[in-house]
């Protein structure tokens, strides 16, 4: 969504610079060699004097010409333990960056629900604590992936890839995230996040018994909980997360930001927000620059 950005330049005289870049579709292609010598040769032939000797068309000193400048949409990871507070991270990032909200356990919960033999099966390893086999997982996040809206507004994918095999899967497609935020939160905290969330299946809005509870009776009295939101299926949960989540880090090396998800949900998205605003304006520069 704010993946554009004006670019502003006096310019005098303003015309056809063979350097300078074009838009087309927004977006910044540099002019060929090749047609910028055509252009100039066939206004020239027009004018009946060579390129060489002919003076540029003076043009009014204040103007200037506005170039729309635009990058690739943002690609957004974000992981962290079970009720480290990605799905509500997501809710606000969703909501101010446009992109395609991608949660696997949300797809599951889906296949779950439909009463498919992918849900029942992995619905079986979710009582457990334990991450679904790859077999059902990676292809269904990868088509979701795949699926134009995601291609062309972005994609904020929220609890995949969970294991070396998954990230792997993603890296063989060419597939990598601009930024890797790995939200962190002291174990203590999780339990009780837990087993004080509510989910709105109206919006699909998180809450929470105590530190984000329902605007009133009509949604409390409609909240449901999830069958995995128990203490003891939390603590198995947070087993498989610190199993897996170091072979992670060494792939995503390069664009992992750390955010401290134990402060108010606000702040915690200021943080995030700064990442992804810091993110985005580099992409961004990078094609103005090409
Ligand atoms: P999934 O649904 O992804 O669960 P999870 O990773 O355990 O994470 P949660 O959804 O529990 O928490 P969250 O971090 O989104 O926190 P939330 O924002 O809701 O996966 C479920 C299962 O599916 C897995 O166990 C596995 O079996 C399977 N699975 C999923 N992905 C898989 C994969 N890639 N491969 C294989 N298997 C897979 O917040 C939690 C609560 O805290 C809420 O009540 C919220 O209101 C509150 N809260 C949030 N932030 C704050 C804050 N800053 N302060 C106070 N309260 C807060």
């Amino acid at each position: 969504m704010a993946s554009s950005m004006a670019a502003t330049a006096s310019l005098s005289p303003p015309v056809l610079s063979a350097e300078r870049p074009t838009a087309r579709g927004g977006l910044f292609f540099p002019p060929s060699p090749a047609s910028s010598r055509s252009l100039r040769l066939q206004s020239a032939r027009r004018s009946g004097i060579s390129p060489a000797t002919r003076k540029p068309r003076s043009l009014p000193r204040a103007a200037k010409v506005v170039v729309a400048v635009k990058a690739d949409p943002l690609k957004v990871m974000i992981a962290g333990a079970p009720a480290s507070g990605k799905g509500t991270q997501c809710e606000l990032i969703k909501s101010k960056y446009g992109l395609v909200h991608i949660s696997a356990g949300d797809l599951l919960r889906a296949e779950i629900a439909a009463g498919s033999e992918n849900g029942k099966r992995a619905k079986e390893f979710m009582e457990k604590g334990q991450l679904v086999p790859d077999e059902i997982v990676v292809n269904m996040v990868k088509e979701r992936l795949l699926q134009p809206d995601a291609q062309e507004k972005g994609w904020l994918l929220d609890g995949y890839p969970r294991s070396y095999s998954q990230a792997m899967a993603l890296e063989t497609l060419g597939i990598r995230p601009d930024i890797f935020i790995l939200l962190d939160v002291p174990d203590e905290l999780l339990v009780e996040r837990v087993v004080g969330r509510r989910l709105d299946p109206v919006t699909g809005r998180i809450y929470h018994l105590k530190y984000s509870p329902p605007e009133n009776e009509e949604i409390a009295s409609r909240l449901t909980q999830r069958f995995d939101d128990t203490e003891e299926k939390v603590k198995l949960r947070l087993q498989t997360h610190y199993q897996n989540v170091e072979s992670l880090l060494s792939i995503y090396e390069d664009v992992i930001v750390e955010v401290k998800g134990d402060a108010l949900v606000d702040d915690v998205f200021a943080e995030i927000d700064k990442q992804l605003t810091s993110s985005l304006d580099k992409k961004t520069e990078m094609v103005a620059s090409a």
